[in-house]
C-alpha cells in the first residue's frame, strides 16, 4: 500500500490545557506522529497554554514524555525528538484574567492559519473565546476546537453554542468526536456509498435488523467524579454511537463535503422516534470478591448512574420504517470491541426445503480492535448427503488485505487536527447536529429519572445485563457474541 502524506499549510496551533491529560495522552504525541509522517511543514508551531509556571524549555520536557510514553511504536526515522521540540513552545495564561495573552498575542504570527484547542473545562469555553477576540487573536482564518462532553443536555448545549457563536461563525467551530477520526468510521462511508453492492440493500425491506455495540473492558478509572454525572447515555450514546447510527443510517450525501454529510446526519438524529421506556436496559457493573464495583469506582454507595445501556430505536423514515436498530455499550464487558452489525432478511423463499434450516446473511463490521468485515454467506456444506446449507464467512480483515500500514493508520486525534488546519469540517459536528441529538437523549434520560429506575447489577468480565439480552430474545433475535 503506499502512502501519501500531503503537507498541511504552515500553521500556529495553541492548545488551551496544554499540560493536561488530552494534551499529554493524544493531542501531543498525535501531532508528533503527524511531524514524523511528514505532514507538519517546517514553519508549524505547536503553543502550550495553561495556568502552570513554566517555560519553553520545561514545556519541552513534558512534550518529549509524553511522546514517550504515548506515542506509540515509531518508525526508526522518528526515534529523535527534537526536531519536532523546536517547533513547541509555551505560554503561561489565565483563562479568567489578563495574564499570559500580550505574549501569546507575540508568539502567535498573524499571516498564518491558527488553530486554538479547547482543552479546557467548558465553564472556560466563554472566557477564552471572549479573550481571544479581545486581544485581537481570533482572525477570519482562526479556528476553534472544542471536545465533548459539549453541554449536558440540549439547554446547556444551546448555551454553549450562543457563547462560541459571539465571537466565532460556525464555519470557525470545530467540535471534535472522535470517532468520526477513526479510520474505519469513516470506512464506513466507503463502503457504503463507494460500492454498488450494498446499498440497494440498505433499507427496511432487506435489512431485518442493525445491531450497534461498543463495549470495553476498562472500568471509570480515575474519572469517576465526571463519568458518575454522566452516565453511559451522555458520556458514549448521545455522541460516538449516535454518530455511528448516523453513519449506518444516513441517506446518501450529493457530495463528500462538510454540510452535505452534515445535512444527512441531522436528517436521522430528527427522525428518530422517542424510545419507549421497556425498551432502555441500563447496568452498573457489580463488585467482585477482588475488583471494586461502579459504585466503589465512582465512590458514591448510592449511585443510579448508569456503566451501561442497551436501547432499541426506531427511525421514521421511507428507508428504516419498522427496522429495529440495537444499541448497546457497556464498561467491565468481556472484550474491547466496536462493531456494527447488519443482519439481513432470510431469503424470502427456500428451494431447499425445511431442512435446510434457517440462513441469513450478516455484515459485520468491526471498528476496533482488528478493523475489518465479514459477510457471512450462505452455501452448501461440503459432502455427500443432500444439500445441507452453511454460512461462512467471507473475512477481509484490512491489516491482511492492505498490509501492515493499515495497522499504522492515522489515529483518530491525528487526522482530526490536521483536517482542523486544512480547514475541512467534515469528521466534526455541527451545532444544529449536537442540539438534536441532545433534544432526543433528553426525554430518554428524564424519563428513567421520573421513573426512579435503578440500572440492574452485571458481572464484570460478562456481556451486560441479563435484561439486555430478553431486550433482544423478546423480538426473536440475539446480539452478536462479543468476542475480544
Ligand atoms: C470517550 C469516553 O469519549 O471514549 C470514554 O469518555 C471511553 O468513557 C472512550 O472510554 C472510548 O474511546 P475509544 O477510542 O477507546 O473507543
Amino acid at each position: 500500500m503506499v502512502s501519501r502524506v500531503i503537507p498541511v499549510e504552515p500553521f500556529d496551533l495553541v492548545i488551551f490545557g496544554g499540560t493536561g491529560d488530552l494534551a499529554r495522552r493524544k493531542i501531543l504525541p498525535g501531532l508528533f506522529r503527524r511531524y514524523c509522517a511528514g505532514q507538519m511543514p517546517p514553519e508549524a508551531q505547536v503553543i502550550g497554554a495553561a495556568r502552570s509556571d513554566m517555560d519553553d524549555s520545561g514545556y519541552r520536557d513534558f512534550v518529549r514524555d509524553a511522546i514517550t510514553e504515548f506515542a506509540g511504536p515509531l518508525s526508526d526515522e522518528c526515534q529523535q525528538v527534537d526536531g519536532f521540540l523546536d517547533r513547541v513552545g509555551y505560554v503561561t495564561i489565565d483563562a479568567q484574567g489578563e495574564g499570559g495573552w500580550a505574549e501569546l498575542k507575540d508568539r502567535v504570527r498573524a499571516e498564518l492559519v491558527h488553530a486554538y484547542y479547547f482543552s479546557v473545562a467548558p465553564s472556560l469555553f466563554g472566557d477564552i473565546a471572549e479573550r481571544l477576540h479581545l486581544h485581537g487573536l481570533a482572525g477570519d482564518d482562526s479556528r476553534i476546537v472544542v471536545e465533548k462532553p459539549f453541554g449536558k443536555d440540549l439547554d446547556s448545549a444551546r448555551a454553549l453554542n450562543a457563547t462560541l457563536a459571539k465571537h466565532f461563525d460556525e464555519h470557525q467551530i470545530y467540535r471534535i468526536d472522535h470517532y468520526l477520526g477513526k479510520e474505519t468510521v469513516q470506512n464506513l462511508m466507503a463502503v457504503r456509498f463507494g460500492n454498488v453492492l450494498f446499498e440497494p440493500l440498505w433499507n427496511a425491506q432487506y435489512v431485518d435488523h442493525i445491531q450497534i455495540t461498543v463495549a470495553e473492558t476498562v472500568g471509570v478509572g480515575g474519572r469517576g467524579g465526571y463519568y458518575d454525572t454522566s452516565g453511559a447515555m451522555r458520556d458514549m450514546v448521545q455522541n460516538h454511537l449516535m454518530q455511528l447510527l448516523c453513519l449506518i443510517a444516513m441517506e446518501p450525501p450529493a457530495k463528500f463535503e462538510p454540510d452535505a454529510v452534515r445535512d444527512e446526519k441531522l436528517k436521522v438524529i430528527r427522525a428518530l422516534e422517542p424510545v419507549e421506556p421497556h425498551h432502555i436496559v441500563r447496568g452498573q457493573y457489580d463488585k467482585t470478591a477482588d475488583a471494586p464495583g461502579y459504585r466503589q469506582d465512582v465512590e458514591n454507595p448510592r449511585s443510579f448512574t448508569e456503566s451501561f445501556l442497551a436501547l432499541k430505536l426506531h427511525i421514521s423514515n421511507w428507508r428504516w420504517a419498522g427496522t429495529p436498530f440495537y444499541l448497546r455499550t457497556g464498561k467491565k464487558l468481556k472484550a474491547r470491541t466496536s462493531e456494527i452489525v447488519v443482519v439481513f432478511k432470510d431469503a424470502p423463499h427456500s428451494i431447499f426445503g425445511a431442512d435446510a434450516g434457517r440462513h441469513r446473511n450478516v455484515l459485520a463490521i468491526r471498528l476496533q480492535p482488528n478493523e475489518g468485515m465479514t459477510l457471512d454467506v450462505t452455501i452448501k456444506e461440503p459432502g455427500p448427503g443432500g444439500m445441507r446449507l452453511v454460512d461462512v464467512p467471507l473475512d477481509m480483515t484490512f491489516a491482511d488485505a492492505l498490509g501492515p500500514e493499515a495497522e499504522q493508520a492515522t489515529e483518530a486525534y491525528e487526522r482530526l487536527i490536521m483536517d482542523v488546519i486544512r480547514g475541512n469540517q467534515t469528521l466534526f459536528m455541527r451545532g444544529d447536529e449536537v442540539e438534536a441529538a441532545w433534544a432526543w437523549t433528553d426525554p430518554i434520560i428524564a424519563g428513567w429519572t421520573a421513573r426512579s429506575d435503578v440500572p440492574k447489577p452485571y458481572d464484570q468480565g460478562g456481556s451486560g445485563p441479563e435484561d439486555s439480552l430478553m431486550l433482544m430474545h423478546r423480538d426473536g433475535r440475539r446480539w452478536r457474541e462479543l468476542k475480544a
